[in-house]
C-alpha cells in the first residue's frame, strides 16, 4: 500500500498545530548544541516534567561543555541523581571530553560525527542534528513510530527493527525546511494528543482529517507491539543502620548495575527480622533498636527488585561502611531512587 500521500500531508498540519501549542520548555528556548545534546540525553527515558529541574540545575553548574569535561565524577552522579540510567551522565562526560580532544570544544554538525560520540544513538543524533543544526534528519522513537503506525493505519509491530527504518526513510523524503520545528512537533504529537499507555484525542488532533487510523475506526488498536518479554524478580533486604546521627552506607562495584553509586548495605533474598540481625552481628555490629520495617519495589529495565528495609539502631560503627551524617547523605552521596525511597522515609521512624 503506497503510504506516501499521508506522510506528504503531514508537515504542513503539525508545523501549524506546533507553533500555536507547543508547550514551553527549557530547552526550546534556545539551539545551541550543548542545550539540545544535554536535553535529549535527559529525555531519553525520562519524563518532561521530570527532566525540567534537572536541566536547570545542570547547566547552572556546568554551562559549557568544557565544564562538563572536567567536571568530577562524583559531582556529576550527583546532579543525575534520581535521574536512573546513570550511564548516561559517564558517557556525557566521555563524550565532551571528546568534543574538547577532536573539535576543539565545539560540538560537531556532521551526523556521522555527532553518531560516534558516546550515549548517542540514531534517534538523539537525528534530534540534535534537526533541531540544533536544521538538518533533515528524523528521530525516531517509539512516540513517533506509534503516531506514524496510527495515520497510516499501520499493524506492522512498531518495535520491529525494519518498521522503524522504513519510517525513518519515509520521513526523510518529506522533511520540511523548518527541520527542528517539525521534528519537535512529531514528539509534540507524541507526547500529547497521540500519546501512550492512553487513548488518542482525536478530536483535537490536526492531522484527524486525513489519518488514516481515525478514518477506518482502528486508533485505538494501533500501535501493535511484539510480546513484552517479562523481567527477572529479585528480592533483596536493605538495612538502614543509625549509629548516633550517623547512617551506614557503601559505594558500589564500578561496574554493572548502578554501578559506582552508593547504597544501604543489602543483600539477596528478604530475610525474617532473626536473619536480618544475624546478618547486622555478623558484619560487627550491636543492634540495640529495630524501628520498622517497610516493603517496597524498583522497576529497571530487565530487573524488578522486591525490597525489604529494615531500619535498626546500632550501638558501634564498623570499619566496611562508610558512615555519613543526613546531610552528607543529601548534598554529597549519589543515592539512587531504589534506596532512596527509603531514605526518604528514614526520618519518619
Ligand atoms: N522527548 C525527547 N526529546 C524531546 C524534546 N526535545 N521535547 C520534548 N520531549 C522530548
Amino acid at each position: 500500500m503506497d503510504r506516501s500521500i499521508i506522510y506528504k500531508k503531514i508537515p504542513d498540519a503539525l508545523l501549524l498545530w506546533y507553533h500555536r501549542c507547543k508547550r514551553d520548555l527549557p530547552w526550546r528556548e534556545d539551539t545551541e548544541p550543548y542545550h539540545i545534546w544535554l536535553s535529549e540525553i535527559m529525555l531519553q527515558q525520562t519524563r518532561v516534567e521530570a527532566v525540567k529541574g534537572y536541566y536547570a540545575r545542570f547547566l547552572k553548574v556546568l554551562p559549557t561543555i568544557e565544564s562538563l569535561a572536567n567536571a568530577d565524577d562524583e559531582l556529576l552522579h550527583k546532579l543525575w541523581e534520581g535521574l536512573g540510567y546513570y550511564s548516561r551522565v559517564r558517557n556525557l562526560k566521555k563524550a565532551a571530553q571528546m568534543v574538547m580532544q577532536k573539535y576543539d570544544g565545539v560540538f560537531p554538525a556532521q551526523y556521522t560525527q555527532v553518531r560516534e560520540l558516546p550515549g548517542i544513538g540514531e534517534y538523539t543524533a537525528g534530534a540534535i542534528c534537526s533541531i540544533a543544526f536544521s538538518q533533515p534528519i528524523p528521530a525516531v522513537d517509539g512516540n513517533v513510530l506509534r503516531v506514524i503506525s496510527r495515520l497510516t493505519d499501520d499493524d506492522t509491530p512498531i518495535d520491529l527493527p525494519a518498521y522503524k527504518k522504513t519510517v525513518k526513510e519515509a520521513l526523510q523524503r518529506v522533511y520540511p525546511k523548518e527541520a527542528g520545528e517539525f521534528t519537535q512537533a512529531l514528539m509534540e504529537l507524541g507526547a500529547t494528543v497521540c500519546g501512550p499507555n492512553r487513548e488518542p484525542d482525536c478530536p483535537g488532533c490536526p492531522c484527524k482529517g486525513f489519518c488514516l487510523g481515525y478514518a477506518n475506526g482502528r486508533e485505538k488498536c494501533l500501535p501493535v507491539k511484539k510480546p513484552k518479554k517479562t523481567r527477572r524478580i529479585e528480592a533483596r533486604t536493605v538495612f538502614i543502620l543509625r549509629c548516633g546521627d550517623c547512617y551506614a552506607l557503601e559505594k558500589r562495584p564500578n561496574n554493572g548495575l548502578l554501578a559506582d553509586l552508593w547504597q544501604f548495605p543489602n543483600v539477596q533474598g528478604k530475610l525474617e527480622l532473626e536473619d536480618a540481625l544475624s546478618f547486622v552481628s555478623n558484619a560487627g555490629l550491636r543492634p540495640t533498636q529495630v524501628h520498622r520495617q517497610l516493603e517496597r519495589k524498583h522497576i529497571f529495565t530487565h530487573i524488578v527488585w522486591q525490597m525489604r528495609g529494615i531500619y535498626l539502631t546500632v550501638k558501634n560503627k564498623n570499619q566496611s561502611y562508610v558512615w555519613m551524617t543526613s546531610q552528607q547523605i543529601n548534598t554529597q552521596a549519589a543515592l539512587p531512587t531504589a534506596f532512596r525511597q527509603f531514605w526518604e522515609e528514614a526520618e519518619n521512624v
